[in-house]
């Protein structure tokens, strides 16, 4: 039914006697327009449902009806990788990325770039170098794949499984580590300047919990927050057996609470209790508004990487197995995802003057405020942003010096984002509880 001014007004009424009339069978139906498919069950609030893609399976014929029928994300399996992208230095080769890319997209689906930087799955020539050297090579490879693809993709793995396994917490050790424990932060500032549009994660395995590595990572990306290190995402690869840990979505919430997405990214299980545990990851995602989407990875148990485990959701000959099903009620059963808003609010926006927009990203019980600063047509050597909280609280802020937590808040600039070109922009941000609504920020030049 399409909705008309009209018709809205009268819908509280018609649900209110329809719920009168059905009593209970209201409350354990299932919902009447319930979807048939993976990607549009997400859909439906706001997510996506993808799964990794090999190109060699490409002229499969039940493989690609498969995609093309239930999937709205992909992850090219093995295309976009550095072996695959530069075979040799300066080099480069897009063919099995972008047969994957242009069949994604011209079944409507998005991209999800993995990975730009990761030990494994180095060429041969870049295994063999070291320090400032592999950190130029490294940091070109970035910028040259990314403005490759830049505006198709919509999240870069930019560092896969940079954190060791076991209780250091600290990093795992690779060429890439030694030339210097910045690297990390170095690549996504490249992929940033190279990709503007392109949400930016880390990705890793063993972080499906609270544990040591989890945490090592939680620290790295609320350091990255502190200190402005352009980071969107994080993606939690899960790769399970029989079920997942207890506190899987303490763990994903918490890294929802520093401001980034999060997204499941490589999603396979094996074992016994495999429907059931799909079922809960699935539930865990949907009840965080941050968690943007899942990726499987692969789509029939013979295309999984484990071997022999039949972690996925099709049976060898692309039949839907019980993981399925689970994983499609939990999906039409979800709660709302990210909403985001954008206000702009001008003043001053002469000579030495600025402006400020906010683009705010708001969930049941708080929120995530972006906040751009935009130079007038004089370059400013300071800033200061008011934003008016009248039903929130900010409970941290990153990139900005902060005054208040509630009412009018004001930000002034850090002493690296103070000096801005004519024209040119910088961002601060910040999260609090409550309502980021009617934030209306003004701007002025310091
Ligand atoms: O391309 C060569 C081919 O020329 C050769 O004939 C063939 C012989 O074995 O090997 C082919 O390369 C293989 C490649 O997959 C493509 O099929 C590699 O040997 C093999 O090691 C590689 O495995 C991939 C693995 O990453 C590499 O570590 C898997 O397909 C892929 O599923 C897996 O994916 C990773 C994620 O990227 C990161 N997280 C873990 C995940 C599972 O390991």
């Amino acid at each position: 039914m399409k909705l008309t001014s009209r018709s809205v007004s009268l819908v509280p009424i018609m649900a209110t006697a329809l719920a009168a009339a059905l009593g209970a069978v209201l409350v354990v139906s299932a919902p009447a327009n319930a979807a048939t498919t993976l990607g549009a069950a997400a859909a439906q609030s706001g997510r996506y449902f993808g799964t990794a893609v090999a190109a060699g399976r490409l002229s499969d014929q039940t493989y690609v009806n498969i995609l093309n029928t239930e999937f709205n994300m992909v992850t090219a399996e093995n295309e976009m990788k550095w072996d695959a992208t530069e075979p040799n230095r300066g080099q480069f080769n897009y063919s099995g990325g972008d047969r994957i890319l242009n069949q994604a997209v011209g079944n409507g689906s998005r991209v999800r770039g993995h990975a730009l930087l990761w030990h494994q799955q180095e060429p041969g020539w870049a295994r063999s170098m070291e320090g400032s050297s592999l950190r130029q090579a490294m940091i070109n490879h970035v910028t040259q794949v990314a403005t490759h693809y830049r505006g198709k993709i919509y999240a870069w793995d930019v560092v896969n499984e940079a954190f060791a396994d076991g209780g250091s917490g600290g990093r795992r050790d690779s060429n890439l580590q030694r030339t210097g424990n910045d690297w990390i932060e170095a690549a996504f500032r490249a992929a940033r300047a190279a990709d503007p549009a392109a949400k930016l994660c880390y990705n890793d395995y063993n972080t499906d919990g609270i544990n040591p590595k989890s945490t090592g990572i939680y620290n790295m990306v609320r350091d990255f927050k502190a200190r402005g290190v352009p980071i969107d995402c994080v993606g939690f690869q899960s790769h399970l057996t029989n079920n997942a840990p207890s506190d899987y979505r303490a763990n994903l919430q918490r890294f929802a609470d520093l401001g980034v997405e999060v997204q499941i990214t490589e999603l396979d299980i094996a074992g016994s209790n495999q429907a059931n545990a799909y079922r809960d990851v699935t539930n865990a995602c949907m009840a965080i508004r941050a968690c943007t989407g899942i990726t499987v990875w692969g789509i029939r148990d013979t295309d999984s990487w484990r071997t022999g485990e039949n972690p996925l959701l099709f049976t060898g000959s692309g039949a839907k197995k019980p993981a399925y099903n689970a994983v499609l009620d939990a999906l039409n059963a979800g709660g709302p995802g990210p909403t985001t808003t954008t206000t702009t609010t001008s003043n001053n926006p002469g000579p030495g003057g600025c402006t400020a927009s906010v683009s705010l990203n708001q969930w049941n019980d708080g929120f995530v405020a972006s906040v751009k600063v935009t130079a007038g047509s004089s370059a400013l050597r300071g800033w200061r942003v008011t934003a008016t909280l009248s039903n929130g609280t900010v409970t941290s802020s990153w990139s900005s010096n902060r005054s208040g937590n509630s009412g009018a808040v004001t930000f002034t600039n850090v002493d690296y984002n103070g000096s801005v070109p004519a024209g040119g922009s910088t961002e601060f941000g910040f999260q609090g509880t409550g309502s980021g609504a009617g934030l209306n920020p003004s701007c002025t030049a310091t």
